[in-house]
């Protein structure tokens, strides 16, 4: 059968040979035959839905040709009635029949076609997906807060926006401190208000909060995040940028804690054979205070431009909590003691990766963050 015939059409439209029953009253049973036979190559012609269909109505539907026949045997002469009924039954479940199993081939047939036209080559290889990542800052901050958390410090949250006092004043920062100059901010308020807020230069800012909030018992604590300052912008120096500080508070905490928890941190952010190395410094809630280098990562001490060929790479300020400080978070300085430090994250990132560009950080240039991923 030509598979492309759309519709056979009714039988009865081409086999004009036996002819509509009801013109010339019954047919004969032989005539009967043909007719079917004719129905059952209508309908083997029938390719789909809409040939069925058109098969159906002119055929069995209760218009249709073969329930005619069953209407006609009141015409057939008695004698006749049975053989003719007989007939008659024989072709309509022939056709029946028929008709049943040419709706599942349509079916089939139809099925697949749409599998064929629908089939998915699994050979193709898939489209790149475009995968994000996280901030090399976000990537460094995680690791940091995992060393030091191992090291039983946990994370203390501290607003950005800082009371002028907990940014300076409770940290040993007086109003006309020279230590303002180096950290010159951005203000909410006046200066010289009661009240004013600043946006925190550092995270010792957040020192004297954990302290009220946490103690008076041992403390140790790390506070990251962002902090702010008044600087021209250069490929050394951003308005904004993150810092961890850390604070450990209790009773005979000493400068060898300090330095035991930094070649700690050391040796997991930079390398197990690490070094650190405490040069003596200011600031003016420690004392005393250090600046703490590690040996540089990059030539592993030998010298190269990162280390300015010192062998060294300065990461972080810190000391001893001035006793002010502590007295200000409400210890007594007779009886605890206190270490801190304070390290900008973007650095460790720039000397872990030679990054000669402070501000590639705030870009969101692809190229940069992709390396990071
Ligand atoms: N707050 C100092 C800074 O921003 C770093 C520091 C923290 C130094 C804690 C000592 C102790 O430079």
């Amino acid at each position: 059968m030509s598979a492309d015939t759309p519709s056979a059409g009714p039988p009865s439209a081409d086999t004009p040979s036996a002819g509509p029953p009801s013109a010339e009253g019954p047919p004969s049973v032989e005539a009967l035959r043909a007719r079917r036979d004719a129905a059952l190559a209508g309908l083997a012609a029938v390719t789909d839905e809409a040939g069925l269909e058109a098969w159906y109505r002119s055929v069995l539907s209760p218009s249709g040709e073969a329930t005619g026949w069953k209407r006609s045997i009141g015409k057939v002469p008695k004698e006749q009635r049975k053989d003719f009924g007989q007939a008659i039954h024989e072709a309509t479940g022939a056709l029946e029949l028929a008709f049943a199993a040419a709706r599942e081939a349509v079916s089939a047939a139809a099925l697949a076609r749409r599998l064929a036209a629908e089939r998915v080559d699994l050979t193709l290889p898939p489209r790149p997906r475009r995968r994000g990542g996280l901030h090399p800052l976000t990537l460094a901050r995680r690791r940091i807060e995992g060393i030091f958390g191992a090291m039983g410090f946990q994370v203390y949250d501290a607003p950005h926006v800082e009371l002028d006092e907990y940014n300076f004043q409770l940290v040993n920062i007086p109003p006309d401190h020279p230590a303002r100059d180096m950290q010159d901010t951005f203000f909410f308020d006046h200066p010289d208000a009661p009240d004013a807020r600043v946006l925190r230069t550092h995270t010792t800012a957040g020192q004297v909060r954990a302290m009220r909030e946490l103690g008076p018992g041992p403390l140790r604590v790390i506070l990251p995040g962002l902090c702010y300052r008044n600087e021209d912008i250069t490929t050394r120096s951003e308005m904004q940028f993150h810092q961890v500080e850390g604070l450990l508070v209790g009773e005979g905490v000493r400068m060898s804690d300090l330095k035991g928890v930094l070649l700690e941190f050391a040796r997991q952010m930079f390398g197990p054979h690490q070094d650190v190395r405490l040069r003596g410094s200011y600031f003016p809630f420690t004392e005393p205070s250090v600046e703490v280098d590690v040996r540089c990562a990059l030539c592993g001490g030998s010298g190269c431009r990162v280390c300015k060929h010192s062998g060294w790479l300065e990461i972080l300020g810190a000391g001893l909590v001035h006793p002010t400080v502590l007295r200000n978070g409400g210890y007594d300085p007779a009886t605890h003691q206190g270490i801190a430090f304070g390290m900008g994250i973007e650095r460790v990132v720039m000397l872990l990766h030679d990054i000669d560009d402070i501000r590639q950080f705030f870009r969101n240039d692809l190229r940069f963050l992709a390396h990071f991923r």
